[in-house]
Formats: C-alpha cells, sequence, structure tokens
C-alpha cells in the first residue's frame, strides 16, 4: 500500500518506551500526533519537545484508558475537533509476572482491560472513519509472547497478547481492499519500564539484552503500518524464537517459553 501522506496519528502510551519511540518516528515523517497517557505532566514534556524537534503539531489528551467512558470521551474530543484520525497506533499496555493466584485480581482485571478492551473499543470507534475516507491504518502492539501457545509465571499477560494477535489478524483480513490495513507489531524484551511495572527483570527472557531499542521498533512498526503489512516482528532472534513457536509439536516450543518465562531463583 502507499504510505498515507500528512497523516493524523494518535498514539495511546504514548509518555514513555515503545509508544514515545513509535510516535517520535511518525512525527520525524512529518505527521500530526495527538498522544494519550494518564501522566499529563509527562505527555506535555514530551510533546513540547517533539513539537520543538520536528515543527509537527501535537495535541496532548491525558486519560486512563482502563477507566469506563474514556474511550469514548477521546473520540467525541477529537470528532469535535474536525482532524479525523488517519492512523491509530493501539500501544498502551501493561504487564503482570507471577503466578496467577498470587496476582491482585483488581491489578489484574485492570490489565485485561486495557491491552484487549481499550484497544478494541478504540478500534471500533475509530475504523468508521476511516473507511469512510477510505484512507487509515491501525497499528495494534501485541506480544513475541503470543507465538507461544500460553506463558507460566504471566499466564493473563500472554493471553491478553493472543487476543490482540487474534483480533488483529482477522480484521487485517476483513479490511482488505478497503483502503484501511491492520499491522501486529510483536516486539520482544525490550528494556523499557515495563521491565520494572510487569516485574520481569527475573525472568530468563530479560538476562540478555540483544533485542532492538525502543528506537529500531519504532522504524520497522512505522515502515510496516505505512505499507500496510499484516505482521512485524523486530530482531532477528525475536522472528526465530516466534518460528519456533509456531512449529509443531507445539508444546516444545512451549516448554521452551515456559523455561524463557522463569523468574531466577524459580523452579
Ligand atoms: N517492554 C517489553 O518488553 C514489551 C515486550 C512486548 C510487548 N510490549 C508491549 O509494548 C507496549 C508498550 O509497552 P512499553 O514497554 O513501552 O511500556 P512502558 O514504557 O511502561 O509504557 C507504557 C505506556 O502506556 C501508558 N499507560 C499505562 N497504563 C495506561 C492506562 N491505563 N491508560 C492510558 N495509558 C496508559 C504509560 O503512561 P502512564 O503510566 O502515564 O499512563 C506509558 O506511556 C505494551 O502494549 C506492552 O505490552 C512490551
Amino acid at each position: 500500500m502507499e504510505p498515507i501522506e500528512k497523516a493524523t496519528v494518535l498514539v495511546t502510551g504514548a509518555s514513555k518506551g515503545i509508544g514515545l519511540s513509535i510516535a517520535e518516528a511518525f512525527a520525524a515523517h512529518g505527521h500530526d500526533l495527538v498522544l494519550i497517557a494518564r501522566g499529563e505532566k509527562a505527555l506535555q514534556r514530551v510533546a513540547d519537545r517533539i513539537e520543538a524537534e520536528s515543527g509537527v503539531e501535537v495535541r496532548v489528551i491525558s486519560g486512563d484508558l482502563t477507566e469506563a467512558g474514556v474511550p469514548q470521551k477521546l473520540y467525541k474530543q477529537l470528532e469535535q475537533s474536525g482532524k479525523p484520525i488517519d492512523i491509530l497506533v493501539n500501544n498502551a499496555g501493561v504487564g503482570m509476572s507471577g503466578l496467577f493466584l498470587e496476582g491482585d485480581y483488581s491489578k489484574l482485571s485492570s490489565m485485561l482491560q486495557l491491552n484487549m478492551l481499550a484497544l478494541t473499543q478504540l478500534t471500533h470507534l475509530f475504523l468508521p472513519q476511516m473507511l469512510n475516507r477510505k484512507r487509515g491504518r491501525i497499528l495494534n502492539v501485541g506480544s513475541l509472547v503470543s507465538y507461544f501457545t500460553g506463558g507460566p509465571n504471566w499466564a493473563a499477560y500472554v493471553a491478553s497478547k493472543h487476543y490482540v494477535r487474534a483480533l488483529s489478524t482477522g480484521l487485517s483480513k476483513e479490511l482488505k481492499g478497503s483502503g484501511v490495513a491492520v499491522t501486529l507489531l510483536s516486539p520482544g524484551a525490550t528494556a523499557t519500564d515495563f521491565v520494572k511495572s510487569a516485574d520481569t527483570k527475573d525472568m530468563l527472557a530479560y538476562q540478555v539484552p540483544i533485542g532492538p531499542s525502543p528506537e529500531q521498533i519504532a522504524k520497522l512498526a512505522y515502515h510496516a503500518c505505512q505499507t500496510g503489512k499484516k505482521s512485524v516482528i523486530p530482531g532477528v532472534f525475536n522472528k526465530i524464537l516466534a518460528f519456533m513457536g509456531e512449529l509443531h509439536p507445539r508444546n516444545i516450543a512451549f516448554e521452551v517459553f515456559g523455561f524463557l518465562s522463569n523468574k531466577k531463583g524459580s523452579q
């Protein structure tokens, strides 16, 4: 597909990590941005810097996407501005590691709300406009973990990313020929604040920092999204792992992934 020129790009979870790098990649190509996250000050600092560096227009809307009604409110605010969203980047997501029953249920429920339902609702809200204009892209940030049948030590997080992968793949097929494309981005272990918030630093998968940086991931994601590629897995090692995950018998890959999901000191 031909890249969309001078797009308005909505990026969720844009104040840091992979989302920030994706926002910067779009800004570097001259696209205007709408940035979403909870922390308003951090978001405003990011917006001021990007505007100064790239000369694009950056709007900031702070909000917690797990709260009921926030995605609709966001959609209405943007609809009134008369500047349609051409590219939706569903990046905001959180992780939670540890044994399923040891995790706090409200934290788990909020993770599922953000990783799956907020992403789904934003897609449902913004897609009709894109289809009407036959111009649009949706970039969903999933994870390499979705290439493995399940993940001990972060079972619900892995399941939430399976959902993102399945939704993206199915929707991508439905939208064929519509002028709107869905791209699934599946990063592997990446050095961001996710490591602290999801408590993954002791996991074997996070011990070897050989994966691409958020900036490298963002560059690949930008091109994949603009050209309407269905899927992108950044990094050679991650591609090999994803390929392994798809091999039969899949229970061998499951055991390997289970090993990589182990925390130091645990059995
Ligand atoms: N890092 C990894 O190893 C890795 C690997 C595979 C996939 N991923 C995926 O990549 C995506 C980005 O992760 P990251 O590593 O960049 O994490 P990060 O550095 O922790 O950034 C998360 C971003 O999401 C925002 N956010 C969190 N909760 C939110 C909420 N309820 N409502 C709105 N915004 C919220 C955060 O800002 P506020 O806290 O201010 O809201 C922040 O901007 C996630 O979907 C994650 O699952 C990460």
